[in-house]
């Protein structure tokens, strides 16, 4: 049978857990998905960097839009980072080359979503992007396949590990803030710019795509409501348990009266809440719809292995033949959503 041929650009944290899952389980992922995964080029920067790996069966391309447009590529992942600039040029050059897409990049698909989902549309090309929300859960999987049947009404949830490690060791240790944000830095967690993690940018992101999905309106990051965690004090997290609630990062999208709302934000939840039990780097994603009523999915937000997990499952979703557009509906009928309005005093 015809092998699918990956072009992985970016080796980092998730690159190279997509790596060792393609070596480790080669045999297993060709019986599930009826061909050989095989991956015939990769990229990154630094072309001698000792990856713990070995990557010398594969081309190397050190610019991931010649990776993108390579003959011996049918699909580009694309686990670089980053909203403009390489990704996003890598991800273009890939689908207008006839390529389908898997990415791990909230922040490309939050910002750049609606014009890459036609551009794959206009190619007959799809974009997937499971591993951008909530790491290893399969939350977007969820929204378009188990619950198309659902008009969703309310999607909310935990969904930067980060924030949630920092916020429930506080909690738990007494310690600071600067210490906890260097040990998720060890932990694999941080993004580039950790900036987007404690100020709930990264979490805007992924809000705004699981909103875009489960609402069918356009992705619109600039209208979440954003709030991070840098301004959480220990008095704070100590004033809260004393009412028996702690604090999270939670999300928020739902339909109003007054248009779409999302916010993330810093929310008191109850202490003996699914949210309010959620610990360390774990995701949690609610999802309420008027069939199924409410699920609930709880899982590893980030770090090597479930975020390549999620890659895999896209990749195998391609093998297969699946080709569901990338918000679950195709991008033309996706809608321009009033952002809710602030409730008048
Ligand atoms: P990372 O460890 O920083 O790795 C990034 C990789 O991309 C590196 O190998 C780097 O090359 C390469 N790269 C960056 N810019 C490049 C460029 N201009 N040209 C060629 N290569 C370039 O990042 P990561 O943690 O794996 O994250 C990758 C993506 O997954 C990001 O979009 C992130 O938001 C997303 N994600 C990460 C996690 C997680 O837990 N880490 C979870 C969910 C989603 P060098 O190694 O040579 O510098
Ligand atoms: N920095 C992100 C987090 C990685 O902490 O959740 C996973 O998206």
């Amino acid at each position: 049978t015809k092998p699918l041929r990956l072009g992985i650009a970016g080796l980092g944290t998730v690159g190279i857990g997509v790596v060792k899952i393609i070596r480790r389980q080669a045999a297993m992922l060709e019986a599930r998905t009826g061909r050989p995964i095989v991956i015939t080029a990769v990229s990154a920067r630094d072309a001698s960097k000792d990856r713990g790996v070995p990557l010398s069966d594969y081309a190397w391309e050190t610019d991931p839009v010649a990776l993108a447009k390579r003959d011996d590529v049918d699909v580009l992942v694309e686990l670089m980072g980053g909203h403009e600039g390489a990704a996003k040029d890598a991800v273009e050059a890939a689908l207008t080359s006839g390529k389908d897409v898997v990415t791990a990049n909230k922040a490309l698909l939050a910002i750049h979503g609606q014009e890459l989902a036609e551009c794959a549309e206009a190619n007959g090309r799809v974009i997937r992007f499971e591993a951008g929300v909530a790491g290893g859960i399969p939350v977007i999987k969820s929204l378009t396949e188990g619950l198309a049947g659902n008009e969703i009404t309310r999607v909310m949830g935990v969904m930067n590990g980060t924030c949630n490690y920092i916020l429930t060791q506080m909690e738990a240790t007494g310690q600071g803030y600067n210490a906890l944000f260097e040990e998720c830095g060890r932990l694999g967690y941080l993004e580039a710019d950790p900036n987007l993690d404690v100020g709930g940018i990264d979490a805007g992101h992924k809000l705004a795509i699981l909103a875009s999905i489960a609402f069918g309106t356009k992705p619109a990051f600039d209208d979440v409501q954003l709030e991070g965690i840098q301004r959480i004090s220990l008095e704070d997290i100590s004033a809260a348990a004393d009412m028996g609630f702690r604090i999270k990062l939670l999300g928020v999208a739902q339909r109003t009266g007054r248009g779409l709302e999302q916010r993330m934000t810093p929310c008191l939840v109850p202490a003996n809440s699914p949210l309010g039990q959620l610990e360390g780097g774990t995701n949690m994603v609610v999802i309420e719809g008027d069939a199924v009523e409410q699920i609930v999915l709880r899982g590893p937000g980030a770090g090597e292995g479930p975020t390549a997990s999620a890659v895999l499952g896209d990749i195998c979703d391609i093998a297969r033949g699946f080709r569901l557009p990338t918000f679950g509906q195709p991008a033309e009928m996706l809608q321009d959503a009033p952002a809710a309005q602030a409730e008048l005093p």
